[in-house]
């Protein structure tokens, strides 16, 4: 099966004959990524790796979700979250729906609102918003997501939002459905208080936990099609294990990235010329951020190590940032994330209005406008010897989103390998969610 997702990283100047100790960690790391795969236990490190295969959590989700809106998809999927408990779900629901929302008023499908940080404002407006708009509960579904179980932000949101529905839809709980580890008090309070409950794997980290009910159970409530999102994740992921690694996209953009790492190259900018996938970029900037920046490595030395991750969109960037990028330090490598076809092309106006201003843009679309800026934007990179990698996508779907998703985690699980570090753990935001709660005690 061809993957929708093409990578390209002769622009990236590695070194081949550098290459082999890349080549060695990953073939040594093979075996343990096939057997995390086959695992249904979800007793590796690497777990998130079943989750695709996983048919039983997919029938859950889907009865659990599916008896909820029963015929009827929902007016407004609320999804209460945040950082792995909402970057994935928001990176597809804008990828597919959400970037244009605003300008689509005729459609049916159900809007998704996401309460992540706590923003009196946001939430105000959205109360407002809830209480005008749902008319009878069947309109309105809430997702309560911490892996955790006892994030604060996700459980103040929690508490305001319940709060307020209740008394013009006093039986919101069971239009509530709580995500999280199972057996912590979040869960079986849920459980008590009669609201459904749906488990992350305990192996599985937050910003792996993409294909965990954390995201299948309100996007299908969304009406996207999530099998078509794990099956995109299925074929990354057997390319990504497979040994030839000219051919692996995992493994050769793990490759760009850590031998540019070496050269001094510690910021990996994603710039992005689909305006929609801005979310699915700030996805990628958790999972490398909180995975690979780690102070100590596996053996607990001090090693301060990281890739700063930047999400950049074009071409709306190159008139901000575009200058910095290929005039200033020589300390980026980006990735340029394009589109084999764009959806909806437009061809400029026969007669214009301003013929001697850019007579060359005369009888173009604009997909040929956007191929040119891109293809410029390489050439000026190529020119300063800065680093790129080119990634092309087939078209915006499910099944896309669902094979970038695995191709970047397998990518950063095998960043850690090389790095030696742990990409599975995140002390230091364990150590501001554990100071926040000591002076909320007072
Ligand atoms: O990747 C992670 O585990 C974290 O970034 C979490 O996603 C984030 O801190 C939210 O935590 P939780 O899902 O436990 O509420």
């Amino acid at each position: 099966m061809k993957i929708p997702v093409t990578i390209t990283t002769n622009d990236a100047c590695v070194q081949q004959e550098h290459s082999s100790y890349e080549k060695e960690v990953f073939v040594s790391y093979r075996d343990t990524l096939k057997n995390a795969s086959d695992d249904s236990s979800y007793s590796h490190e690497e777990s998130s790796l079943y989750l695709p295969y996983d048919n039983a959590l997919m029938a859950l989700v889907k009865e659990s979700v599916g008896e909820k809106i029963k015929n009827k998809l929902p007016k407004y999927v609320v999804v209460i979250g945040i950082g792995g408990s909402n970057l994935g779900t928001k990176a597809v629901y804008d990828a597919l729906y959400g970037h244009y929302d605003v300008l689509d008023t005729k459609n049916e499908r159900p809007k998704m609102l996401f309460l992540d940080t706590t923003d009196s404002v946001l939430m105000t407006k959205s109360l407002e918003l809830l209480k005008k708009e749902v008319e009878s509960q069947d309109d309105i579904l809430i997702f309560i997501i911490s892996k955790s179980g006892g994030t604060t932000e996700t459980l103040v949101n929690a508490e305001i939002l319940l709060d307020a529905l209740m008394p013009s839809l006093p039986d919101i709980f069971s239009r509530t459905v709580v995500i999280s580890d199972k057996d912590l008090a979040l869960f079986v309070q849920a459980n008590t208080q009669g609201i459904t409950t749906l488990s992350i794997p305990s192996m599985v980290g937050g910003r792996y936990s993409v294909f965990t009910a954390a995201s299948l159970a309100p996007l299908y409530a969304c009406g996207v099609n999530v099998d078509l999102l794990v099956e995109g994740a299925r074929d990354m992921e057997d390319v990504c294990l497979s040994l030839e690694t000219h051919e692996n996209p995992a493994f050769l953009s793990a490759q760009a990235l850590f031998s540019n790492l070496k050269t001094g190259h510690t910021i990996h900018d994603t710039f992005i010329f689909v305006p929609a996938l801005e979310s699915l970029g700030k996805w990628y900037r958790q999972l490398l951020g909180e995975s690979i920046g780690k102070e100590k490595n596996r053996d607990d030395k001090i090693v301060q190590i990281g890739i700063t991750p930047t999400v950049s969109i074009g071409s709306t960037d190159l008139h901000s940032v575009g200058q910095l990028y290929l005039g200033g330090p020589r300390d980026k490598i980006t990735t340029f994330l394009s589109l084999e076809h764009e959806s909806i092309d437009m061809t400029l106006p026969q007669t214009l209005v301003f013929p001697g201003v850019l007579p060359m843009i005369h009888n173009k679309t604009t997909a040929d406008v956007t191929r040119a800026i891109l293809s410029g934007v390489k050439e000026s990179y190529r020119a300063k010897g800065v680093p790129f990698i080119s990634v092309v996508l087939d078209d915006v779907s499910e099944r896309t989103l669902g094979a970038f998703f695995q191709w970047k985690m397998l990518e950063v699980m095998l960043l850690g390998k090389l790095l030696t570090v742990n990409p599975f753990d995140q002390p230091s935001v364990e150590s501001y969610k554990i100071e926040t709660k000591k002076i909320l005690q007072g």
